[in-house]
C-alpha cells in the first residue's frame, strides 16, 4: 500500500480500485498461463518418451520439439508461481530474504523463459501471418532486456528503477496469458470464429495492451520530483536535492519493489 498511500496523482479510492482490480486480473492471467505450461510440459515429457502419435499441424510443432518447448513452459510454470508472490507487499515487507532469494531465482526464470521465446519464435513453424515473427521476437526480447535492467537497477540499489522494470517484465510475461484469453475465450464470443485470424488479432494487440497498462501503473504510482516547496528547510541552497534517474526520488533503504 506504500505506493497508493504516498500517492498524489489520483485519488487513494481509484487507486485501491485499480489495485483492486488488476490483482484479480493478474491472479487470473497467471493461473491461465500456469496450467498451460503445466499442461504442455507434460505433453513435451510424452513426446519425448514417443508417446504420442502424429498430430494436428499446430500440436505437431511442439510434439517435434519437445526438449525446446520444456525450456520455455518449465521456467513458464515458474514464472506463473514465483511471479505474483514477487510482487505482494506484505511478502516482501515480512520475509525480505525470501523476496531476495526469489527474486534472483524469478529473474533467471524470466531471462530464460524468454530466450526459449525467442528461439521457438525463429524455430517453430511461424502461426499465421509472418510479422508475428517480428511480434514475437520483439516481445522476447523486450522480456530479457526488462529482466536484465531490473536486475542491474537492484544491484546498484536502486530500487525505485528496479521495481519499474520488474513491472514491465513481468506484464511482458503476463502478455502471453492475455493472449490465451482473447484466443480462446474473448474473440469467440465476439463471433470471430476463424482461428487463424484470431491469432493474428491477439499477436498484434496482447503485448501493447498489457505492457501499456503496467506502464499506466508505474505513471500512476511513481513518486514525483521534490519540488523546492517540498525541500527540507535545510536543505543546501534553495532547491531541493537532485530527483534519480527516471525523475524517481531516493530510493529506501530497504528492497522495495512494489505491487504492479
Ligand atoms: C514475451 C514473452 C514470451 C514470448 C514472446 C513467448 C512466445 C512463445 C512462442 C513463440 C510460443 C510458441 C507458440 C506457437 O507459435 O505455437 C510459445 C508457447 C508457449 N508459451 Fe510463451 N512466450 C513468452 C512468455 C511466456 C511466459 C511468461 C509463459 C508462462 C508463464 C509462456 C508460456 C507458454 C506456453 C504454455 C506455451 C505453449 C503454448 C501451447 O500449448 O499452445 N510463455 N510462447
Amino acid at each position: 500500500m506504500r505506493v497508493i498511500d504516498g500517492n498524489r496523482r489520483l485519488p487513494r479510492n481509484v487507486l485501491l480500485a485499480l489495485s483492486a482490480a488488476g490483482w484479480i486480473s493478474l491472479l487470473y492471467l497467471a493461473w491461465v498461463v500456469g496450467g498451460d505450461s503445466w499442461d504442455r510440459t507434460q505433453f513435451s515429457l510424452r513426446a519425448m518418451a514417443g508417446a504420442l502419435p502424429e498430430l494436428d499441424p499446430f500440436s505437431e510443432r511442439y510434439r517435434t520439439r519437445p526438449l525446446l518447448t520444456l525450456f520455455h513452459t518449465i521456467p513458464g510454470l515458474l514464472f506463473a508461481i514465483l511471479g505474483p508472490i514477487q510482487f505482494m507487499g506484505p511478502v516482501r515487507r515480512r520475509f525480505p530474504v525470501l523476496h531476495r532469494i526469489s527474486g534472483r531465482i524469478f529473474v533467471v526464470i524470466g531471462i530464460t523463459c524468454g530466450i526459449a521465446a525467442f528461439i521457438m519464435t525463429l524455430r517453430f513453424p511461424i502461426w499465421g501471418m509472418t510479422a508475428n515473427l517480428v511480434t514475437s521476437s520483439a516481445f522476447a526480447l523486450f522480456m530479457v532486456f526488462a529482466f536484465v535492467t531490473a536486475f542491474r537497477h537492484v544491484k546498484a540499489r536502486r530500487f525505485a528503477q528496479h521495481r519499474e522494470w520488474m513491472i514491465r517484465g513481468f506484464a511482458a510475461g503476463m502478455s502471453v496469458a492475455f493472449f490465451r484469453v482473447m484466443l480462446s475465450d474473448v474473440l469467440p464470443l465476439m463471433g470471430i470464429a476463424n482461428f487463424d485470424i484470431r491469432w493474428n488479432i491477439t499477436a498484434s494487440i496482447s503485448f501493447p495492451i498489457t505492457v501499456g497498462i503496467a506502464e499506466l501503473w508505474i505513471r500512476a504510482t511513481r513518486k514525483r520530483d521534490r519540488t523546492p516547496r517540498e525541500a527540507p528547510a535545510d536543505a543546501p541552497g534553495t532547491s531541493a536535492a537532485p530527483a534519480g534517474a527516471l525523475g524517481v526520488t531516493a530510493a529506501p533503504a530497504a528492497p522495495s519493489a512494489a505491487a504492479p
